[in-house]
């Protein structure tokens, strides 16, 4: 069976406005899915994570405490997604590699969310994939695609159907402070995937079709890194 890392983020599990029905048909998708496939799923920390780091900032917690409580996020909404998947996941949001790795033993579906602070869950998504020896990693993300400039703000930016290493590199390097929502994959996430060749596919994540297809290694509307 085929391993794949399927990336969320938080801004597509946890929108701006509470939307259950999608969590529910994204469960249902992935229990069909871990049929044919070995999944792990990495959940962000979307405007929950926001709204506490914000806060924390405001107070005087410094970057990496901070960050810790990004990754606590991350995990009440890696929670939320288990409660969804029901018996076909590991119980409890997988907090290091190692126990995620054991967990995929006796369960279908393994979900986690962050680490360690100085990273995002996109890094995270590329070290397991690394970890478990994935065939592809998907980045289910609020863009359908990595375009040649920010399309929000160019509307001649253009989607890029294929990418190379060296241009992920390229693209998520040049980004100013690192992390931030324009920015389609962290740096580290790219070096990482980057150095150990995974495929990496980059989709809407709120358009199930396309994310499904993606995640199945066929053709699809996105973005293919390879
Ligand atoms: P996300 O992975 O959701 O980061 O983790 P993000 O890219 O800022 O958010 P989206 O993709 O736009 O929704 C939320 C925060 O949790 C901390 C970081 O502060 C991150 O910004 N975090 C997460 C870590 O420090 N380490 C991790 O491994 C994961």
């Amino acid at each position: 069976m085929d391993t794949v890392v399927v990336s969320i983020g938080g801004s597509i599990l946890v929108p701006d406005d509470d939307d259950t029905a999608y969590v529910k048909e994204l469960a249902v998708m992935f229990r069909e899915l871990s049929k044919q496939l070995k999944l792990y799923v990495v959940v962000g920390g979307g405007r929950i994570a926001r709204y506490y780091i914000t806060l924390g900032r405001e107070l005087g917690g410094d970057e990496s405490y901070l960050d810790d409580v990004g990754i606590e996020v991350t995990r009440i909404n890696a929670r939320m997604l288990i409660t969804a998947l029901g018996e076909a996941a590991y119980h409890i949001p997988a907090e290091t590699f190692d126990e995620a790795i054991s967990a995929a033993k006796a369960h279908d579906i393994v979900v986690m969310g962050g680490t360690h602070p100085g990273h995002t869950t996109d890094a995270v998504s590329a070290m397991l994939g690394e970890r478990a020896g994935a065939v592809r990693l998907i980045n289910a993300t609020s863009v359908d695609g990595i375009y040649t400039d920010d399309p929000n703000k160019n509307p001649d930016a253009e989607r890029l159907a294929n990418v190379n290493f060296d241009q992920l590199l390229e693209i998520c390097l040049k980004v100013k402070g690192g992390a931030g929502p324009n920015v389609v994959f962290d740096p580290l996430g790219a070096k990482i995937v980057a150095r150990s060749k995974i495929e990496t596919r980059v989709v809407h994540g709120r358009n199930l079709e396309e994310l499904r297809k993606a995640i199945l290694g066929q053709e699809f509307y996105g973005t293919t890194v390879r």
